[in-house]
């Protein structure tokens, strides 16, 4: 394996993941259409890496661009993260979701087909497991969803076991993440969702940058350690190790395998914003506020599979993930306010 196709190499976790694998001495050819991301990654990443991503503007519906990438390049497998996902979104438009989710993947099959690339690793999520039925998650638990944007990831996962089947020599890793936290070390990348963010520790960071006024923490009276939800968080870091991995495992052609990458480990809500504040020593405004629709309780990993056959397991700890996710919005604030400055003058 040397040449690896990343679609959405420019979002949150595809970016990390192309700095991974150009450090492991990969080629990293990257399509995004930056409907969610933005071009100046590229610099950042070659400035942390001495090396260049090769990157086109397209979108991964596009079977005609795909096409013509695939055929510039001698690919030998895709890392597929492109793709819409804003649970709520995916509720008021489902059909946005469904679109471009769904067809980006048989697209991107369709092109893996036609050349012979054998090798895909899909970026899916916890969420298929639906309500958890036991804890720790493994990976024979029961799959559903209850929304579009977990409707795609489960029926993605569908499309490329079919597509195992039939062609037994296409090597597919379904990666299921559980909650990803944190930033590249260096805080020059990280997460930055536009709008008013969904996920916690985004909405955290900005109420501690005085962005949000309060944060809202959706119940306090759920069955858990202090009534809070309980999640598995993971540092980005350790997520685009496990693709790396991923890839090395598919370089044995072992067929179509499932792994979660997760920690293992529970942390409330309540733990997490208190981890926050004392390790940043910033304040965090916060409120109890009702339960959140379609929340579960809590959610965490077994690991153990990655841990088994990936030679993968998370090393990053909760103190990690706090302080880093800080340290990129603070730098992240600093840049906006240089960008409005400039505009200014
Ligand atoms: N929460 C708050 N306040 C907020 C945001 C979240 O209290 O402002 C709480 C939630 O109620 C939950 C926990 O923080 O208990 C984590 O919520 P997130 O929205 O950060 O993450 P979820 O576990 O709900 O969802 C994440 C991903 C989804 C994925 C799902 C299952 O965002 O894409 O995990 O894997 F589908």
């Amino acid at each position: 394996m040397k040449n690896i196709l990343v679609t959405g190499g420019a979002g949150y976790i595809g970016s990390h993941t192309s700095i991974e694998l150009l450090e492991g001495g990969y080629n990293v050819i990257c399509v995004d259409n930056f409907s969610n991301s933005s071009k100046d990654i590229f610099d950042v990443i070659h400035d942390l890496t001495g090396k260049h991503v090769t990157w086109y503007e397209a979108d991964v519906c596009d079977v005609e661009a795909l096409r013509k990438i695939v055929k510039a390049h001698d690919i030998d497998c895709v890392i597929h993260f492109a793709g819409y996902k804003a649970v709520g979104e995916s509720v008021e438009k489902p059909l946005m979701y469904y679109q471009n989710n769904i067809d980006s993947t048989l697209a991107l099959c369709e092109v893996c087909l036609e050349n012979s690339i054998n090798n895909i690793v899909f970026s899916s999520s916890a969420t298929v497991y639906g309500a958890p039925q036991y804890l720790p998650l493994d990976e024979h638990h029961s799959l559903s969803a209850t929304n579009p944007y977990g409707n795609c990831k489960l029926f993605i996962e569908h499309i490329l076991k079919d597509v195992h089947v039939a062609h037994p020599e296409m090597n597919i890793a379904l990666l299921r993440y559980f909650n990803p936290v944190g930033a590249h070390p260096s805080h020059r990348l990280g997460e930055s969702p536009k709008g008013i963010p969904n996920n916690l520790m985004p909405y955290i960071c900005q109420t501690a940058s005085g962005l949000r006024e309060q944060l809202s923490i959706f119940g306090d009276d759920y069955d858990t350690v202090d009534g809070t939800g309980v999640r598995d968080y993971i540092h980005v870091v350790d997520l685009a190790k496990g693709h790396a991995a991923a890839i090395k495992k598919l370089a044995t052609a072992p067929g179509c395998v499932v792994y979660n990458l997760g920690t293992g480990n529970g942390t409330s809500v309540l733990e997490l914003v208190r981890t926050f504040i004392t390790e940043n020593n910033v304040d965090v405004p916060f409120a109890i506020a009702p339960r959140r629709a379609g929340d579960i309780a809590e959610c965490w990993a077994d690991p153990a599979s990655a841990k088994e056959e990936l030679g993968w397991e998370a090393q990053y700890t909760i103190v990690d993930m706090v302080r880093d996710s800080w340290e990129a919005q603070k730098r992240m604030n600093t840049n906006e306010k240089v960008t409005v400055a400039s505009e200014a003058v």
